[in-house]
């Protein structure tokens, strides 16, 4: 047996706004933002849209692509809809507080009857967490055959657009993965994953307002909707650390070479973060794959979106090794091994 990824999918919206027009409304410039991030661009989405609408989108696409179709076929949609079992949605940036989920909304969107449907809370490193998660819930019952994992938000919607320390960094979009069980014996697909936490770090990362630790009174006067506040430093010392001992723990068990692995896909967060960590790795910087200048930080949407990119680019062959690494807010990291 094993779990095998079938067919990826993305949705980003139109709107982009580069750093240079982010600097004509708040006080920031390119060189900085790209001297300190590597971001050029985020995308930005329009108030018709929603986490839920980006992540319904990305998983037309991938089920269209599941089809042997380009660009989403709403009668392949259907048809792949109904043979699945699971949908989970890694997201930060929910539609809604506590429920529904956003999973559901998408298994309504998509008519997935047949399909079970929840949501992953592990920040950035949602999506891995997801595939593993999946790859579990696949494995261990006989009747689930079939699952999407998809990341999604609108960070852009909890972004401080007062605070230029953080506001600059973010992006919306999506990214989705359909997952298979097949009866393949030698080692395809998912093949290994390590996850983790330290909630000593939580305050690094944190939306402070809103929940039912700190919720919003009668009769308050808001000053700030509920908004991401972070400790930069904070984040870029852990997730140094987190991303070289992910990659480090799964080379090591796998038995695996650096020329043995086609790509490494690090959660987009800083360019920054993931040179440092190249560098102590001595990753050839072609290994390392970086889109960050286009869509700026989309938490768990950021690896599937590049997952999707490379794929639909044809830069995948059936047995290449690919690595995902990820850390965000709880704090969490973690990884996986992939054999395409
Ligand atoms: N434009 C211009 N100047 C700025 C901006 C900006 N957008 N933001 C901060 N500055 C200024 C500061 O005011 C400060 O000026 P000062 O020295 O006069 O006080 C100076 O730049 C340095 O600020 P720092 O915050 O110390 O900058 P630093 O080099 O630490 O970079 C950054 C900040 C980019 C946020 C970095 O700490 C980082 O990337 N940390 C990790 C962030 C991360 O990975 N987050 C993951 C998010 S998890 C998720 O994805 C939801």
């Amino acid at each position: 047996m094993a779990i095998e990824i079938r067919a990826t999918g993305r949705a980003v919206p139109k709107n982009r706004v580069t750093n240079d027009e982010l600097a004509k409304k708040i006080d920031t410039s390119d060189e900085w933002i790209r001297s300190h991030t590597g971001i050029g661009a985020r995308h930005i989405a329009g108030e018709d849209q929603s986490t839920s609408s980006l992540a319904l989108e990305a998983a037309k696409q991938a089920l269209s692509a599941a089809a042997g179709k380009t660009g989403i076929d709403e009668d392949a949609v259907k048809e792949q809809a109904a043979t699945l079992d699971l949908i989970l949605i890694a997201t930060a940036t929910a539609d809604y507080y506590g429920c529904p989920s956003v999973a559901c909304l998408v298994q309504h969107g998509l008519g997935a009857v047949n399909a079970a449907a929840m949501d992953i809370s592990a920040g950035c490193t949602g999506f891995v967490y997801g595939l593993e998660t999946a790859s579990g819930l696949l494995g261990i019952s006989d009747s689930r055959k079939r699952a999407l994992v998809i990341g999604a938000e609108t960070l852009t919607r909890v972004a401080n657009w007062e605070d230029r320390g953080t506001c600059v960094l973010f992006g919306d979009g999506a990214g989705a993965v359909l997952l298979e069980k097949t009866g393949e014996t030698g080692k395809r697909g998912i093949v290994r994953s390590v996850l983790g936490a330290d909630g000593s770090g939580s305050e690094a990362l944190i939306m402070r307002r809103g929940g039912t630790k700190n919720p919003f009174k009668k009769g308050e006067t808001v000053e700030l909707p509920t908004v991401i506040e972070m400790d930069g430093r904070a984040v870029y010392n852990f997730a140094v650390k987190a991303v070289t001992g992910a990659i480090e723990f799964l080379m090591d068990r796998e038995g695996l070479a650096m020329d043995a692995i086609k790509y490494i896909i690090p959660h987009q967060a800083n360019a920054r973060i993931i040179h440092a960590a190249g560098k102590r790795l001595h990753i050839p910087e072609e290994k390392l794959y970086l889109n960050i200048e286009e869509y700026a930080n989309t938490s768990s949407a950021s690896i599937p979106i590049a997952l999707d990119e490379l794929n639909k680019a044809g830069k995948l062959q059936k047995g290449d090794i690919i690595l995902t690494v990820g850390f965000g807010g709880g704090l969490t990291y973690g990884g996986n091994v992939i054999i395409w």
